[in-house]
């Protein structure tokens, strides 16, 4: 039986009422939802909002209408970005950001467009507020921060740093790609402006889903014009929300699993929260105690999401991990598209190991798991 520590990357197994719940998309409401008006269509609208207003439920966020559905959190953070900015504007984000908010930035700095600073975590890995308040300049108008860094799992302190962009006046966006789903987020009291999150990976939808909550007050450029079934005289983008930011047919099937992914969650967070804080000490646990093996993960348990990221003896991350992928254990090695946050980890050339927990895992796995790593060593 595979042992499956990739949940970092996207939740395994789904539960069965997602795979339920898309099939019946498919073939009870497969029409295009908020465009005509008959039975299947109508049906389809309905599930697109039943799972907005669940989103809106998990993420604290009060009116369901400013959570817009995107094709995963590479998409929504796009959307944050470039429709935030503008020429001159100054951002300041974190090493430990992933690619998917790296590269959108540097892609707008090496057009000239913006200017970009970088802050550091201190040596336990995490990010002090204060460091961000002294990056800002009089032309920042974004801060960007890891919810939780998909490295090492450590939980950032974004709360602390939204009280810093909003002493500045200052646009927040947080990526919570690694948080949504496996620990409570609240964006009001996190103060961010924008929330970013991906549907596949702790909310257990389908692949190609996800979301962005815009908090009251908030205008985006859109990324994309076109057919929203709504205004359809007018010739322009709609101003009203969710419709401004959602162009073209949406991921009904996706979006249905990414509902019943939802209920699944809210119905049980905190036994999935404590479930996978258990498995992942253990985790850590087991790897610490093994000498040879070097860790990168914080050591304090309320200071990670479910990931322990680590190397073993001298071995290239990648030989580890396909070593582990021969015992049908799926972990993932290398770089995990965050090359800043391994440059200050000190393994991008070796990359690391990151074994990352989900819902289903079971101490029997772990167990198994640390047996293999031993093996390695
Ligand atoms: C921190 C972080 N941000 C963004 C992403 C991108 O998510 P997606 O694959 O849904 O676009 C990931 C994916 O692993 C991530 O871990």
């Amino acid at each position: 039986m595979q042992i499956y520590f990739d949940n970092a990357a996207t939740s395994h197994p789904k539960p069965y009422c997602v795979v339920q719940a898309v099939k019946r998309a498919l073939t009870e409401a497969n029409a295009n939802p908020g465009r005509s008006g008959h039975r299947a269509a109508i049906e389809a609208g309905r599930i697109v909002l039943d799972c907005r207003e669940r989103l809106a439920t998990l993420l604290g966020a009060g009116d369901a209408m400013r959570v817009v559905h995107c094709f995963n959190c590479t998409d929504a953070l796009n959307l944050a970005i470039k429709g935030s900015l503008h020429v001159g504007d100054h951002v300041v984000a974190t090493c430990l950001e992933h690619n998917s908010v790296l590269r959108v930035l540097y892609a707008l700095a090496q057009r000239g467009r913006i200017t970009l600073t970088l802050v550091s975590p201190g040596p336990d890995g995490f990010v002090d507020p204060e460091d961000v308040r002294s990056a800002l300049t009089p032309a920042t108008a974004l801060i960007v921060c890891t919810h939780a860094s998909n490295v090492t799992g450590a939980i950032q302190p974004v709360a602390a740093i939204g009280q810093v962009a909003k002493a500045a006046g200052v646009r927040y966006l947080i990526d919570g790609a690694q948080a949504l789903g496996g620990m409570p987020v609240d964006v009001k009291a996190l103060g961010c402006d924008l929330y970013a999150f991906p549907g596949h990976k702790s909310l257990l939808g389908p692949q190609g889903t996800g979301g962005l909550y815009i908090a009251p007050g908030i205008r985006l450029n859109p990324l994309r014009e076109g057919g929203t079934g709504t205004d359809s005289h007018s010739l322009l983008q709609p101003e009203t929300l969710p419709e401004r930011y959602e162009s073209g047919t949406v991921n009904l099937p996706g979006i249905a699993g990414l509902a019943a992914g939802c209920e699944y969650v809210a119905s049980r967070l905190s036994q999935i929260m404590m479930q996978e804080r258990e498995l992942t000490q253990a985790l850590y646990e087991g790897l610490n105690a093994m000498e040879g093996v070097t860790l990168y993960s914080p050591a304090q348990e309320a200071g990670r999401a479910g990931i322990v990221c680590f190397n073993v003896g001298d071995l290239p991350s990648a030989q580890a991990a396909d070593a582990l992928a021969r015992r049908d254990i799926a972990v993932r090695g290398g770089l995990h598209c965050a090359p800043e946050a391994h440059r200050f980890l000190g393994t991008l050339r070796r990359g690391a190991v990151r074994a990352s927990i989900g819902h289903a895992n079971t101490f029997e796995e772990v167990e198994r798991f640390l047996q293999a790593v031993r093996a390695l060593l």
